[in-house]
C-alpha cells in the first residue's frame, strides 16, 4: 500500500500506566476502517508492545453515541479476485492479532454501534464495557452482505459466547443491544451511557492495580458448554444451524454454507489454522455474484436514507411528535402500532367505537406477535399501547405534527375525508394518504392546501414491510416530500420516491407477475408447480401463496383498476374473479388455492384447496408447460413492466426499482433485484429474445418494451456502465 498523509484518526493518552487509545476519525459522522485507520492503529500498537510501564491499554470511540461501524464497505466491493478478499482480511487479522498479544490487558469501552471489524476489533481486547444506549448494537453483519467476517470473528466470537449463540449472531446478522451483549457473555457489564465512562475509568484502574476482577458466568453457560464441548453435541447444534438455514432459503447465500463449514472446522483449532481458513472462506465469499448483487443493494438502501432534511429541521431532530391516522382498519391500527412502537404518540380517528376499538387490537395484535418471538417485553408493550388513543371526532386528536389518511379505497370517500382533516389540523401539519392505487393529484383537489399533501404507501404488514412509496402529487410541495421521507426514516422504513400513476411502483410491477401465473394455470399448468418453481427462483412465498395473502377479491380489483391505466397487459385471467366470487378469498375466507388455518405448523406449506380444482379449467388443448416457462413467463411480464415503469421515470433509477421490489415483494435480495438479475444473470439481449418469443407464441401482452429493445441493440443493462 502506498505511503499516505497521516490520517491522525487516534489519539493516545498515558496516565499512571493507563494508556488510553480513543478513535475519531477526521470528517467522518462514523467510525469507519479505513486501511488508512487500520494502519495507523498498526503503527501505535507496535509501538505500544515493547513498553513494560503500561498496565492497560482503554480503547474507546470519540464519537459519542457511536463506537465502530465496521470496515469500509466500498474496499470490499472493489474486490474482484479471492486473492485480493484474502490479503485484506489477513491485514484485519495481523492487526487485531497485535492488539490480543500485547503484553498488557485490554478494553474495549463501547457506546453506539460496533459492528463488524468494530466488534472484531473489541473482541480481540481482553475486556469489553458496553452502554445501555439503545444505540448500542454489537453485531457482525457481514453474511448480510454475502461474506463472512474476515477479521478473526469467526474464531474469537464463538470462544467468547460459545459456538450457539455465535452461529445465531453471524447466520442471522442481527445485532444484541447492550444488556443482552453482557447477558450473553460478550460483554463483561452493561452501565447506564452516562456512568459507562467512570465505570471505565475505574474498570482500567483495577486492571491496572492487579485486581484484575473475574469474568463473568454466562448464563446457561456450562449447558452450552457441556454440549459444545463434546465433538456429537457440537454436531447436533451445526446441524440443527444447517436446517434452519436451508429453510430460510439458505442454500443461495453461500455465506451462510460457508460460514456452518467453517465452524465445524475452526471452533476447536488452534487461532494460526483458524485464521487461515477464515481468510480462505472471505476469498470465497467475497469474489461471488452475491455477494456484489447484496453490496449493490446495501449502497441503494444508503442512498434512500441520505436524504435532505427538511426545511428548518435538523437531521437528527424527529419530524413528528404527535400523529393521527384517520381510518382504524386493516391498515390503519397497524400504522398507528408504527407510530406508537417509534416513540411517537397516535390517535386513531374512525366512523364508530366499534372500529376505533378494532384498530387498538390490531395494534397490540402486533404488540403480541413481537413478544411470542422474544423480541418486546410487557413493560415496552404497556408503553407503546399507552402511547394510541382513539376517538370519532377530530377535535379530540388535538394538533398532529402528521395525519394519515387510511379510509377505504373510495375516491370520494378520501376526498370527503381529507376535507375534514385540513380544516381540523394545524395549518403546518403534512397530510399523508395510505392509498395503494388512487391518484394522490385528483385526492389533492378536495384540499385548499394540496402543498403539504403526499402519498405515503406502508405496505402490509407495516410491522415487518420495510418499504414505504412516497408519492408527490403534481401540486406536492417539496418540503412535504421531504418530510414523509424522514418521517418513514424515523419510523423505520426505507423510504423510495415514485410517480403518481396507478399502481404506484411496486404494484404496478407485481401484477403482471401475478396475472401471468394465473394464465399459466389457465392453460393447465399446475398452481402448486408454478409456486415450486418461483420459490426455487428465490421468491419467498409463491404467486399463488402470495394471492391467497393479499385476498382473491383484493386482487382482483387492483388488476382491473390497472387495466383502466394499462389495458390488457394488465388484463387479470378470469380465473382470478372466478375463485374469488365463489367465497375462496385466500387466508382471510380460511381457503382460497390453498387451506390455511391455525392448525398449520408456522412456516409450512398450506395444502392444497380441494374445493379450488373444479374451479381450475382443463383446456381442451392442454400442452406441456415446461418448468422454465412456468418461472421466466411471470418474471418477463414483470421485467417488461418494470422497463416501461423506468422510461416513463416512475422511478428515478435502475438501482431504486431494484431496492423497492426487493423490499415491497421480497424479490430475491441475492439476486440483487429484477434489473439487476436481467442485465446480469439472463443478459437483456435474451431478455428481448424471449419475450419476442412468447410475443410470438403466448401472446401481444409480451411484446417487448422499447427500453429493452434499444439496450439489448446496444448490449447495455439497464444501470448506468452495466454492460449485459
Ligand atoms: P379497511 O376497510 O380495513 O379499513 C378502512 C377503515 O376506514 C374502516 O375502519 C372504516 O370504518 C374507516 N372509514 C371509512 N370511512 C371513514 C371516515 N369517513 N372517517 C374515518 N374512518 C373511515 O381498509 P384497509 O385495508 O385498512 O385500507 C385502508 C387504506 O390503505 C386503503 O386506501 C388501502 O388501499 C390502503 N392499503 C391497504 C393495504 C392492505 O393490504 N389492506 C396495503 C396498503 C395500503
Amino acid at each position: 500500500m502506498a505511503a499516505s498523509a497521516p490520517l491522525h484518526a487516534f489519539s493516545l493518552r498515558e496516565s499512571e500506566g493507563i494508556a488510553e487509545l480513543v478513535l475519531d476519525v477526521p470528517g467522518e459522522k462514523l467510525n469507519i476502517l479505513h486501511a488508512a485507520v487500520m494502519e495507523e492503529l498498526a503503527e501505535i500498537l507496535a509501538g505500544l508492545t515493547g513498553r513494560s510501564d503500561i498496565r492497560c491499554l482503554m480503547l474507546r470511540s470519540g464519537k459519542p453515541g457511536t463506537f465502530i461501524a465496521g470496515a469500509d464497505i466500498k474496499e470490499i466491493e472493489a474486490i474482484r479476485e479471492p486473492l485480493e478478499a484474502e490479503e485484506k482480511s489477513r491485514s484485519g487479522q495481523d492487526l487485531f492479532n497485535l492488539l490480543e498479544d500485547l503484553p498488557f490487558p485490554s478494553l474495549a469501552v463501547v457506546d453506539g454501534p460496533a459492528l463488524g471489524g468494530g466488534l472484531e476489533l473489541a473482541l480481540a481486547c481482553t475486556y469489553r464495557l458496553v452502554s445501555d444506549n439503545p444505540k448500542t448494537q454489537i453485531g457482525v453483519p457481514e453474511t448480510g452482505l454475502g461474506i463472512v467476517p474476515g477479521f478473526g470473528g469467526t474464531y474469537r466470537l464463538p470462544r467468547v459466547v460459545g459456538l450457539t449463540e455465535a452461529l445465531r449472531m453471524i447466520l442471522s446478522g442481527r445485532p444484541v443491544d447492550g444488556p443482552r451483549a453482557a447477558r450473553i457473555g460478550l460483554a463483561d457489564a452493561c452501565y447506564p451511557a452516562a456512568f459507562l465512562q467512570d465505570k471505565a475509568s475505574a474498570f482500567a484502574a483495577r486492571i491496572a492495580s492487579g485486581s484484575v476482577p473475574p469474568r463473568r458466568r454466562r448464563r446457561g453457560a456450562l449447558r452450552t458448554f457441556l454440549m459444545e464441548r463434546n465433538p456429537l453435541g457440537r454436531a447436533l447444534v451445526l446441524r440443527a444451524a444447517r436446517r434452519d438455514v436451508l429453510a430460510r432459503g439458505g442454500k443461495h447465500y453461500p455465506a451462510l454454507l460457508e460460514t456452518l463449514s467453517l465452524l465445524r472446522k475452526t471452533f476447536r483449532a488452534p487461532r494460526q489454522r483458524a485464521l487461515l481458513l477464515e481468510r480462505r472462506a472471505l476469498g470465497k465469499t467475497a469474489s461471488t455474484r452475491v455477494c456484489r448483487n447484496l453490496i449493490g443493494l446495501f449502497f441503494a438502501r444508503e442512498a434512500a436514507r441520505h436524504v435532505p432534511a427538511p426545511a428548518g429541521q435538523s437531521r437528527e431532530g424527529k419530524t413528528a411528535q404527535g400523529a393521527a391516522v384517520i381510518g382504524a382498519g386493516v391498515m390503519g391500527g397497524k400504522i398507528a402500532w408504527l407510530f406508537a412502537s417509534h416513540g411517537i404518540s397516535a390517535g386513531m380517528k374512525d366512523v364508530s367505537w366499534d372500529a376505533v376499538q378494532k384498530g387498538f387490537a390490531s395494534a397490540y395484535q402486533t404488540y403480541q406477535e413481537l413478544a411470542r418471538r422474544g423480541r418486546l417485553d410487557r413493560r415496552k408493550i404497556n408503553l407503546g399501547m399507552h402511547r394510541l388513543s382513539g376517538s370519532i371526532d377530530y377535535a379530540s386528536l388535538g394538533k398532529p405534527d402528521v395525519v394519515i389518511e387510511a379510509v377505504v379505497e373510495d375516491m370520494s370517500v378520501k376526498k370527503k375525508v381529507l376535507a375534514e382533516v385540513e380544516k381540523a389540523a394545524a395549518p403546518d401539519a403534512l397530510l399523508a394518504s395510505n392509498t395503494s392505487s388512487l391518484s394522490i393529484t385528483e385526492m389533492a383537489g378536495a384540499l385548499a392546501r394540496p402543498e403539504r399533501f403526499v402519498g405515503m404507501h406502508f405496505f402490509n404488514p407495516p410491522s415487518i414491510m420495510p418499504l414505504v412509496e412516497i408519492i408527490p402529487g403534481a401540486r406536492t410541495g417539496p418540503d412535504a416530500v421531504a418530510r414523509a421521507t424522514r418521517l418513514a426514516l424515523d419510523l423505520g422504513k426505507t423510504p423510495v420516491v415514485v410517480k403518481d400513476c396507478p399502481g404506484f411502483l411496486v404494484n404496478r410491477l407485481l401484477m403482471p407477475y401475478l396475472n401471468e401465473s394465473v394464465s399459466l394455470v389457465e392453460e393447465g399448468a399446475d398452481f402448486r408447480t408454478v409456486d415450486r418453481v418461483l420459490e426455487e427462483f428465490g421468491m419467498p412465498m409463491g404467486p399463488f401463496v402470495l394471492l391467497d395473502e393479499i385476498g382473491l377479491d383484493v386482487a382482483d380489483h387492483v388488476a382491473r383498476i390497472l387495466v383502466g391505466a394499462f389495458a390488457d397487459r394488465m388484463a387479470p385471467g378470469a380465473l382470478m374473479g372466478q375463485v374469488s366470487a365463489s367465497g375462496l378469498l385466500g387466508k382471510k375466507s380460511g381457503k382460497g388455492f390453498y387451506v390455511h388455518g391455525k392448525s398449520a405448523k408456522p412456516g409450512a406449506r398450506p395444502r392444497a384447496n380441494p374445493d379450488i380444482w373444479k374451479l381450475l379449467p382443463r383446456p381442451a388443448n392442454a400442452r406441456m408447460i415446461r418448468r422454465l416457462d412456468m418461472m421466466h413467463r411471470p418474471l418477463l411480464a414483470m421485467l417488461n413492466e418494470a422497463a416501461r415503469a423506468l422510461e416513463e421515470g416512475v422511478v428515478a433509477s435502475a438501482r431504486e426499482l431494484d431496492l423497492a421490489l426487493v423490499l415491497g415483494t421480497g424479490f430475491p435480495p441475492f439476486r440483487g433485484g429484477l434489473l439487476r438479475w436481467a442485465e446480469d444473470e439472463l443478459g437483456v439481449g435474451t431478455a428481448r429474445d424471449m419475450l419476442e418469443l412468447y410475443t410470438r407464441t403466448v401472446g401481444k401482452r409480451f411484446t417487448p418494451a422499447p427500453l429493452i429493445i434499444r439496450l439489448a441493440a446496444q448490449s447495455k443493462g439497464f444501470t448506468p456502465g452495466a454492460a449485459a
